[in-house]
């Protein structure tokens, strides 16, 4: 048994194989039929030629239908007019099931299509984003591992809200009431004062009431924290993770990139070293960048879509007005207006992917701004306590993994970039 790709690499002209998979195309005339078949590897094209069997199998063969998995043996020979430039010959085959009526087509809604991704992820386009996808989670581990930290594994069901109360989930907890987490940074937190450097990659929650291109209500988070670590440094580490990414993605899959028209010279421009702007700065420059916005202004999906349309290559925002973020994120000393954090943008309109900066580690402080958000203190008294036992300075980030595939692929929503996406209307398949 061979992977259709491994017989178009090694390219036996004559040779016989077996290949398992899927009709993906069938056009049957007179004593030929041309059966195009996918396994999960790539397409190959297949002709049945009525010669070679008696009427009973040519029929059933030649009257195949979409989606119906079968096992095919035969001969490869070269073709032109195939559509990898190869043909196998089929001199005997076994139907393992032949459906009547495959519902998903090309050209359909995209209502239809998310009702029936359960069936559509057997595309080329999805079979080219799901590979993608994997090699982008290779990646981030891969780059993690070599840079010396630890995959951790923290708890999804949790007490304490991470990222405000508006939009967590809540799940009845033996007479309590848990949330599904929004991000594992404190966990991150508690553990680098055993290891230092750590990272994850879980599904994070957040009950997202509005609709948008870019917001799922269960999407994959993958963060990391690091102990001595400041803010520059972070987003220094987070320029070469970003780069490793989209070079994997480039030299692992660019036949899958063709297949989705994903202009690859442009993503190249991500491999470019990113800016970094104050967000005072980029206010100054809002107007020029064709989305007028005032100091204290909130940047939203809109307001990111357009800013990032002028730009080809990521950049860091920087110093955000501490009004503008959660309570954690340490204030600049010289100017406690403004906290040492960063949202990197990602280009072609794509906006906010990743959310990280330098945390409190002063003790007072930190319950100083607990207090100042409205949140109860004994909720956060495990967070408390690392500024009590030898703190230290540390730094880390959450980076929105559909999101980055998203805008890796150039697709138009980031349900388009999950299989199962959930989001407000959408709970199934
Ligand atoms: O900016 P956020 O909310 O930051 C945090 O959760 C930090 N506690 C992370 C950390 O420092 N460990 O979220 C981080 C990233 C965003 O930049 C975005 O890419 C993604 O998570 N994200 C979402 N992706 C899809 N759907 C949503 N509803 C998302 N909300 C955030």
């Amino acid at each position: 048994m061979e992977q259709i790709s491994s017989i178009l690499n090694d390219l036996s002209i004559g040779k016989k194989f077996e290949i398992r998979g899927w009709v993906y195309r069938i056009r049957a005339s007179g004593k030929l039929a041309f059966i195009i078949l996918r396994d999960a590897s790539n397409v190959i094209q297949c002709v049945a030629k009525a010669e070679n069997f008696n009427d009973g199998d040519f029929k059933l063969v030649s009257s195949l239908t979409i989606e119906s998995s079968v096992s095919l043996v035969g001969e490869l020979r070269k073709d032109d007019r195939a559509i990898n430039g190869y043909e196998m010959n089929i001199t005997s085959f076994k139907i393992y099931e032949r459906n009547d009526n495959f519902p998903v087509s090309k050209d359909i809604s995209e209502e239809f299509e998310l009702d029936n991704r359960h069936l559509w992820i057997r595309s080329r386009e999805f079979n080219s984003i799901l590979k993608i996808r994997s090699t982008i989670f290779k990646a981030f581990r891969e780059f993690y591992d070599k840079e010396g930290f630890y995959e951790v594994q923290p708890p999804l069901m949790v007490s304490t809200a991470t990222e405000g109360g508006s939009t967590l989930f809540n799940v009845p907890f033996f007479g309590e009431t848990a949330y599904l987490s929004q991000s594992s940074q404190f966990y991150l937190e508690t553990f680098i004062f055993s290891l230092e450097k750590v990272y994850t990659i879980t599904p994070s929650f957040r009950a997202e009431k509005s609709r948008t291109w870019r917001h799922l209500t269960e999407y994959w988070h993958a963060e990391a924290e690091l102990a001595w670590t400041d803010n520059e440094q972070m987003m220094e580490i987070e320029e070469k993770m970003l780069h490793y990414i989209v070079g994997k993605v480039i030299s692992e899959n660019s036949n899958e990139l063709r297949i989705l028209g994903r202009d690859i010279e442009t993503l190249k421009e991500s491999l470019k070293p990113f800016r970094r702007i104050p967000y005072k700065e980029l206010i100054d420059m809002s107007e020029s960048l064709g989305m007028p916005l005032k100091y204290g202004d909130d940047l939203g999906a809109d307001e990111e879509r357009q800013i990032m349309s002028n730009f080809k290559t990521p950049i860091f925002v920087t110093e955000f007005p501490a009004t503008l973020k959660t309570f954690y994120h340490r204030p600049d000393p010289s100017n406690p207006e403004v906290i040492l954090c960063h949202d990197l943008l990602a280009p072609e309109g794509y906006g906010e992917v990743v959310g990280g900066g330098e945390r409190i580690w002063d003790y007072e402080l930190l319950r100083k701004r607990i207090n100042e958000g409205g949140l109860k203190e004994e909720d956060y008294y495990w967070y408390l306590d690392l500024r009590k036992y030898g703190s230290v300075p540390h730094s880390g980030f959450g980076l929105g993994m559909d999101r980055v595939a998203m805008w890796i692929m150039h697709l138009d929503k980031i349900t388009g970039a999950i299989a199962y996406p959930r989001t407000i209307r959408r709970l199934r398949p």
